[in-house]
């Protein structure tokens, strides 16, 4: 049984967790928004600006070739990561965000046309939403939805086979876990129907890359993308996976500094691989912190990660749905760490707000899941996102500042 083990093993790691908030011991919830960040990788990124710091790929000198080194080690192991076949598949980007953006920027205009289809699901974040509504309106493409239904957040994926039947759909772009819903979708089948018909795959792994085990070949997807600050890595430095095949042949993102082979004052060539994909200095100790926590994330396993995960996802289901008023929404089983909930009447601005004065960190609002949350007649949800570190007392401690909450505001 991996019940809190991970915690009592790892939770001394993150010295941030060991303090008080408000008089109280700090309960970190809020860890689908952004995880904390163990010893080891703050202290390689002070270590790295006190000792290897220079810009990379530009200089011979020792310094920048020693950065340009840890920075090209953190490609290649973002790519054993990833289980991607080489690390010319790595693109280092600032997040997901930027990720989606790049391709639907670059991959979309040279691919998406009138009459074509772009399809998502009712639950992707603003990230995987509005740059295809950008692109759709760009192209003369069109954006169609597959429908979530009810409060556990199903997508009914036989659906998928009929809409690649019937329409001219060029892109797939889905969650791999619903961070409002903390659902997992079947990423691997949702791939192997895609690849059938010949539709290109985006996953957006913000929430799973470091909370489960991920292989792009596995998975056979064309685009993987994840934000190191989800994965115990800094904040402003993510990465895009994308299958040679469909990288070989995009054009630049953005123009500028060390993505080009050749500039005359007419015009210019680009450098092949990842590097054209990434114009002027990088987040170089971006990149070197997330290769300590994916190093950091792999000691501790993700298959164990993933256990801990489910099981406290579990355990949060079944102790907050006791309490009176409570609306829940996702899955009861195989959900991930995380839930989003509403406690009757009360504004989950209210609850947070209330929660943070016992100490406890949670998320509310509407997740940058707005049409959801309108579909579901909801105007925010107060969330609760767990990681490795997080116990099963800590989420009584929640239960037990619910229970107080329900009094205070007569929810
Ligand atoms: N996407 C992040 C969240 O769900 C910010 O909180």
């Amino acid at each position: 049984m991996v019940v809190n083990s991970l915690a009592e093993r790892y939770r001394a790691d993150f010295p941030i967790l060991d303090q008080k908030v408000n008089g109280f011991p700090l309960v970190y919830l809020d860890n689908a928004a952004s995880t904390q960040h163990p010893n080891c990788v703050i202290d390689e990124i002070a270590r790295y600006y006190r000792e290897d710091h220079a810009n990379v790929h530009r200089g011979i000198h020792a310094l920048s070739s020693r950065s340009t080194k840890l920075y090209e080690d953190a490609r290649a192991r973002a790519a054993r990561f990833l289980g991607a076949a080489s690390a010319d598949s790595i693109i280092f980007t600032r997040g997901t965000t930027e990720g989606i953006n790049l391709v639907a920027t670059s991959w979309g205009t040279a691919h998406l046309g009138p009459g074509d289809v772009i399809l998502i699901t009712e639950m992707e974040h603003h990230a995987n939403l509005i740059p295809w509504q950008i692109a759709a309106r760009r192209t003369g493409a069109s954006l169609q939805y597959l429908a979530v239904h009810g409060d556990e957040g199903t997508i009914d994926w036989s659906d998928l086979e009929r809409l690649l039947s019937q329409n001219r759909v060029r892109l797939l772009a889905f969650t791999h876990i619903s961070n409002s819903l903390g659902c997992i979708n079947p990423v691997r089948a949702i791939c192997a129907t895609a690849r059938r018909h010949g539709v290109t795959t985006l996953v957006d792994a913000a929430q799973s890359a470091g909370h489960a085990p991920i292989n792009v070949q596995e998975l056979d997807c064309d685009f993987l993308v994840f934000s190191g600050h989800k994965c115990c890595g800094p904040t402003g430095i993510g990465i895009l996976y994308g299958n040679p095949a469909v990288l070989d042949d995009m054009q630049p993102y953005q123009f500028g500094g060390e993505m080009i082979s050749r500039v005359t004052y007419e015009s210019a060539d680009w450098k092949p691989g990842p590097h054209r994909f990434e114009a002027g200095t990088p987040h170089i100790a971006g990149a070197i912190g997330l290769n300590v926590a994916m190093d950091y994330l792999e000691t501790i396993g993700r298959p164990a990660i993933q256990a801990n995960d489910h099981h406290l996802g579990e355990v949060a289901y079944e102790r907050l749905s006791r309490l009176p008023g409570i609306r829940i929404l996702g899955p009861r089983r195989e959900r991930a760490g995380l839930i989003s909930f509403q406690l009757g009447a009360t504004h989950a601005h209210d609850l947070v707000a209330y929660a943070d004065q016992f100490g406890i960190a949670l998320r509310g609002g509407h997740h940058c899941n707005q049409p959801l949350m309108r579909k579901l007649g909801l105007q925010a949800t107060a969330r609760a996102s767990f990681y490795f570190y997080n116990t099963e007392s800590e989420i009584d401690r929640l239960v037990e500042v619910l229970e107080a909450a329900i009094k205070y505001f007569g929810a």
